[in-house]
Order: C-alpha cells, then structure tokens, then sequence
C-alpha cells in the first residue's frame, strides 16, 4: 500500500493547456469500499474484499481495523482478506481514525457486532455542520443507549430490535450506519427516506452476500430483517462514480477524449446529462464511456442532489468546467450548508464567481490563468487539478493530502492520458 506520509509538504505541479487523450481505468469506489470494511467486523469467517482503491482513507479504516483485533492480509494490489474472528475491542479513538468521517461507520458496525460502540466523533471534509444525529436517532430506536463520555459518541445496548426509522433529510451515513446495526438486530427494520446512492446498494449487495437479509436498496424505502450471524464472502466493489465522473470532467475541460474504463455507466446518468448540456459528446459502452469535447463548454444549470441527483461530491469539479464557459451558470449546492470553499481558489485564478448562500452564479471567462492554489477539501482539491490542467502555465495544487484520500494514482492516470503533472516536496 501506498505512503501518503509526506502529503502534508508536497504539492502538484502542473504544466496546463493540453488535452487529454486516450484511456483511463477508474478504481474501487471509495465511498462503498469505506462502508464495506467496517461491515467485515460482522463476519464471524474471514471476507475477501475486491477492487480496493488503494487511497488514504481506506489503508485509515484498515489499519485502524488492525487494531481493533482484525487479521488483514494484503492478497494483491487490490484485494485484502480481512479476517475480524479475533476483533475483541470496541473503541475507536481520534488518533485511530484521524478524524475521518467514515470511522462513524464504526458505531454501527461495533454496535451490530458487539452491542456496544464508543468511537471518536468523525470530522471529514469541512462543508459547515455535519451532525450525526440521524444516526444516533436509528441506533436509539433499535433500543442503543447512546451518550458522549470524553469526547466519544458511546453507543450500548441490551439487544438491538428492529424498528421503524424515518430519516428526517435523506443521508447516506445514517442510511448505512442504521444498516450495519440492523443487519444482525432482532425482527425487522424499516429505514424510510434512505439513500439511494450506488454505494448504499454495494454495501447491502456484501452484507446480502454474507447472509444478511436486505430488501430495497436503491430505493428510498430499505427493509431489513435481521438474521443471527453473517458469514465470510468474496466480494468485489464497484467502480468510483466520483472518480469517473472526475476524469469526464478533466476530459471535457481540456477539450480532449477520454474513454473512462471499468465504470458502471447507469451511475452516471446525471454527470453525463449535464456533460452533454455542455456541447461534450458522450458514447456510452457497457462498462466505459468515452468524453468528447472540441469547442468552449456552453453555459447551463446545475443542482446538486442526492442520488440519482447530480451529486455533490461532483460540483466542484462541474462549476470549474463551467468558469471558462461561454455565458453564465448558476450552480446550487442542494445537500451541503458550504461547500464553496474552493470558490476564493479558483478565482485566483481569474475565474468569476459569486456565492449566494448555497448558489455560485458563474460569469464563463474564455479562459483562466495559472497560479498557486490550494486543495481545501477533496473534491474541490480534484477541482483545482482540473482547473490547473484546463489553463496555460505553471499551476501548483498545494494540500494534496485531501487528494489522496480519494484519488488513486491521479499522477500516473492523467500522465498516461497526456497531462504534465508532477507531485513534488515544497
Ligand atoms: N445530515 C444531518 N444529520 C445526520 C446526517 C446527515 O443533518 O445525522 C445532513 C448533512 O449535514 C448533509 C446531508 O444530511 O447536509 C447529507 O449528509 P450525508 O449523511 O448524506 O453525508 P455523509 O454520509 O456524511 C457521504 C459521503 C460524502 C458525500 C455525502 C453526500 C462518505 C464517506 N462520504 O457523506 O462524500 O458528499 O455522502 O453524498 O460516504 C466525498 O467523497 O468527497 C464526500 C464528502
């Protein structure tokens, strides 16, 4: 697995203006690959895990499974044999997790295992507020005690009883945290409003794949009957909708052609929706689809949604093709209070850009200009390679260790579609 110690004082340099031309392979979906992983500590056998981005957050969750008593076993590049018989603690702390967002699928994953969970509060990317208590709200109804002692959310139960749940905003965190304590609960449980993000229906497809009993996800209603144990699987994660969608994106901007390979194109409905609004042309195959553009991307509007909406995860990206677009955009972030963060970063760059609450109202410019910018978060970090790669000169991404948690080999994937990057130390 890879080292991303010294992310911290590297940077990307990028030498922009060309196109890019040629074929990509999309890895592992990280956003699944979070919420499966924890999922293996409700195995009473051994679990094979296929098609694991090699990315900082996932080596996080399996070191920090490691430590929590977890057998891992490193089978190739991509494929772990994680074996939990021995898992015998319940805590994760900070410094185990680092803060990352996906350790809360700990909670539900201990809980489900053990009846009890005490595990640091997750952090994660900084887009506002981003509170729990959906989750908490599932766990309490399936009968947890749920309370916070030394800055960890503590989560115990007698037995854990399948309930009714409605969620009151649709979240993919407390849809999967809710599934992975209600998987192995007693009678049934009902999740109302759940999510319906491709990584919801990965994660039931494994825990179904173990013995678990789950109906309706990709829904908004998911159905859970509990089943008394799970078993060991063989279980091969699908393709990062995200990281697809990221490489479209950089195609588009760069006016080149891309064939994005080993993807789920239904996944990407949306992206390749707007794409097209864009004057792309997009050629969809049954496990790649190939990015087309010739011209300046025209205007066009975009709201960000949960599943199948346009996703959030993809608006720092899309709002960066559309900087240099002919007219001017609008586009609204419809899950998150702020994540606009990048927006003073890009317009470094010359891109002009006016935030209103949760709408950026881009003015398209022909083009941007190089300069030093920074990652502020992952996606928009992923924004600003492509800003970077869509502009003559000298671009430097600084704080690329937000990149690294979700991008596998972004230097070597966009070298071998042509692009000048390099990562280098301050
Ligand atoms: N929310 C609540 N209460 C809760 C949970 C969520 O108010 O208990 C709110 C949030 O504040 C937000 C909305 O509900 O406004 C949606 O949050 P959600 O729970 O869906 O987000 P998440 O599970 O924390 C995951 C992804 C994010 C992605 C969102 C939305 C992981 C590890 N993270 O976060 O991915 O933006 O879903 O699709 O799966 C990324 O990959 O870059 C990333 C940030």
């Amino acid at each position: 697995m890879k080292d991303y110690g010294d992310a911290d004082v590297e940077k990307y340099v990028i030498e922009g203006g060309k196109a890019l031309n040629g074929e990509v392979h999309i890895s592992g979906a990280k956003n699944a690959a979070v919420a499966i992983l924890p999922a293996v500590l409700l195995s009473e056998s051994p679990c094979v895990i296929e098609n694991l981005p090699d990315i900082s957050d996932v080596n996080l969750i399996l070191k920090t499974m490691e430590k929590l008593g977890a057998k891992v076993k490193k089978i190739n590049e991509s494929t772990v044999e994680i074996d939990p018989s021995a898992v015998n603690s319940y805590i994760v702390t900070k410094d185990m997790s680092s803060g990352m967002r996906a350790s809360s699928y700990f909670l539900g994953a201990l809980l489900g295992r053990m009846n009890k969970a005490k595990v640091a509060p997750p952090g994660g990317c900084d887009f506002g507020v981003r509170p729990i208590d959906q989750h908490i709200k599932g766990f309490e109804a399936m009968g947890a005690a749920v309370s916070c002692e030394n800055d960890m959310v503590v989560c115990r139960a007698k037995e854990l009883n399948g309930n009714y749940i409605y969620l009151d905003m649709v979240t993919v965190g407390a849809t999967i945290n809710i599934m992975l304590a209600a998987v192995k609960a007693k009678g049934m449980t009902v999740i109302e409003n759940a999510a319906r993000e491709p990584h919801i229906v990965d994660l039931a497809n494994f825990l179904n794949s173990m013995g678990a009993n789950i109906m309706g996800a990709g829904t908004n209603v998911i159905k859970i009957r509990g089943v008394e144990k799970l078993y060991g699987t063989t279980y091969h994660i699908i393709p990062d909708q995200i990281e697809a969608g990221t490489y479209m994106v950089a195609a588009a901007a760069t006016r080149g052609d891309v064939t994005i390979n080993n993807v789920t194109p239904k996944h990407l409905e949306s992206i390749i929706a707007k794409l097209i609004e864009t004057g792309a042309s997009v050629y969809q195959y049954d496990e790649s689809v190939r990015v087309k553009m010739d011209k300046r991307p025209r205007r066009c509007q975009v709201k960000t949604m949960p599943h199948p909406g346009f996703p959030t995860d993809m608006q720092p990206q899309i709002a960066t093709l559309l900087s240099i677009a002919d007219g001017d955009s609008i586009v609204t972030e419809g899950v998150w209070d702020n994540r606009f963060r990048y927006v003073e970063e890009l317009k470094k760059m010359g891109a002009e850009i006016k935030v209103e609450g949760k709408r950026a109202i881009i003015t398209g410019k022909e083009s941007l200009v190089s300069a030093c910018v920074k990652a502020t978060d992952l996606r928009a970090g992923a924004a600003m390679v492509i800003a970077g790669l869509m502009t003559e000169g000298k671009t430097t991404v600084e704080d690329i260790l937000y990149i690294d948690r979700g991008y596998e080999d972004l230097v070597e994937k966009l070298t071998s579609l042509g692009a000048s990057i390099r990562r280098v130390s301050e």
